[in-house]
């Protein structure tokens, strides 16, 4: 009797899970395209479609002293030193753009060298990114302004910058100086740039500053980010309420290792949810791991999209912790150990659409210093792009990032992402391969 009904209860539990698993499987479907049935030339972007490339201040400006530089020295970590000194260089930098052909560019701009300590402001440094903008809209660029975007002073980490709620109002404080002295003539504002990744590798795997592992500090540095969006959101559309104001958000997709595993499908859910659903119900709903972040919603004018891969979960995803990627079998890996996979830039495009905004991308490029993989990977996502497009999706503009090879954050400069190559020992730069491709697409379109 009781072995019947144990497996009588066996049994069902079965079917519930088949059941549940092939559910799941129809409603997140991981789309993978024939690329050698696809014809990549195939393109079409509206015509006022804007064509860009970004870069970061950490990354490229050189010889600053922050929160990264800091954390730089006590883990002996690769100094991002001078990086690509385009602090000095920046006039030939523009250069380098304009030959591309392009007519968008997102930088950030780096508040330690605005406030270097607490309440003293550097107009000079206020001046060159002032010079910077007028410069852009010479050449026909329109200049996409990040105003955090991984690095601020160290003297506000020291106060335990977005950690603590309270310290927010000297980050609304420098936004609003900056605004001030550019928002004349800059008209597309990215307040933030991706708050998971900067949360997640500051906070839960350390690689990033501050170094902590908590993730009670990450699930509150998520919200405190995007309570800290909406104060300085509120704050700028008072002084200039045309300018729009988005997020740089990295949409990674997690996908189940194993399709039928009823134990990968529920940690992909879970990693996808706190991912990308918890930052979506919190501009959408004001509710963020069930906490209330009423202020952010409605705060998003359009979404900036990063979007670089997707990532496959099981139980040995442990691994994620050492930042180690499985692939599928006909995938390629990027020089960064993650797939190469376009599909999924659909896919991230129509998660975002419930939010019923314009959506720029902000960023999406590949690790790849000998250029083998870098033309196959803009066709391929200009060619999801484009369909998307023609389906209907609201997508403004592509920045690819980067412009040329810089400080590659926890990686340091063994990570090569640029356009343009670069010797950093002569600070020469050399147009890739496919960076010539990228112009002649443009060219086309
Ligand atoms: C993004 C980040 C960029 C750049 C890029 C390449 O997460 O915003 O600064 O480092 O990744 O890995």
């Amino acid at each position: 009797m009781w072995e019947r009904l144990l497996l009588g209860a066996l049994a069902a539990f079965v079917v519930f899970k088949v059941t549940l698993i092939t559910y799941r499987r129809r409603k997140y479907p991981e789309p993978h395209e024939d690329w050698t049935a696809v014809d990549m030339n195939a393109l079409s972007f509206p015509s006022d479609f804007r064509w860009g490339t970004a870069t970061a201040a950490h990354q490229v400006e050189g010889h600053l002293v922050n929160n990264w530089t800091h954390h730089e020295q006590q883990n002996n970590l690769v100094q991002s030193g001078a990086a690509c000194d385009h602090w000095n260089r920046w006039e030939e930098d523009f250069q380098l753009i304009s030959e591309l052909g392009l007519n968008s560019y997102r930088f950030s701009v780096e508040w330690s060298r605005i406030e270097p300590t607490e309440g003293t402001w550097n107009n000079d440094a206020l001046a060159v990114y002032s010079n910077m903008v007028d410069n852009l809209l010479e050449r026909g660029i329109r200049p996409v302004v990040t105003l955090h975007h991984f690095s601020h002073p160290q003297w506000w980490e020291a106060k335990g910058g977005f950690a603590d709620r309270a310290n927010a109002p000297h980050f609304v404080r420098y936004c609003e100086r900056v605004f001030e002295v550019l928002s004349d003539r800059v008209k597309t504002w990215v307040t933030i740039n991706e708050p998971t990744v900067f949360s997640t590798m500051g906070y839960t795997l350390g690689m990033f500053p501050p170094g902590h592992r908590s993730l009670r500090a990450t699930l509150r540095v998520m919200r405190n980010l995007l309570l800290a969006h909406a104060d300085v959101y509120q704050a700028l559309k008072k002084i200039r309420p045309e300018v729009r104001i988005g997020i740089a958000k990295n949409v990674t997709l997690f996908d189940p290792k194993n399709r039928w595993s009823p134990i990968d499908w529920p940690l992909a859910r879970l990693l996808e949810w706190f991912w990308n659903g918890a930052w979506r119900s919190g501009v959408e709903n004001g509710r963020m791991f069930f906490g209330d972040v009423s202020a952010a919603k409605g705060t998003l004018d359009f979404v900036g999209l990063n979007y670089y891969t997707h990532v496959l979960v099981g139980p040995a995803s442990v691994s994620l912790l050492k930042m180690k990627f499985p692939k599928r079998a006909h995938e390629v890996a990027t020089e960064f150990g993650y797939p190469m996979y376009a599909e999924g830039l659909r896919r991230a495009l129509d998660w975002l659409a419930p939010l019923g905004l314009p959506i720029e991308i902000t960023e999406n490029g590949v690790a790849d210093a000998n250029d083998t993989l870098r033309t196959e990977h803009l066709k391929r996502h200009l060619w999801v792009l484009s369909q998307a497009i023609q389906d209907g999706h609201d997508v403004r503009s592509y920045h690819h990032w980067s412009l040329m090879d810089n400080f590659e954050w926890a990686e340091g400069y063994s990570m090569r992402f640029g356009l343009h190559h670069v010797d950093f020992e002569t600070q020469e730069r050399t147009l890739r391969p496919s960076g010539a491709v990228y112009k002649h697409i443009i060219e086309q379109h």
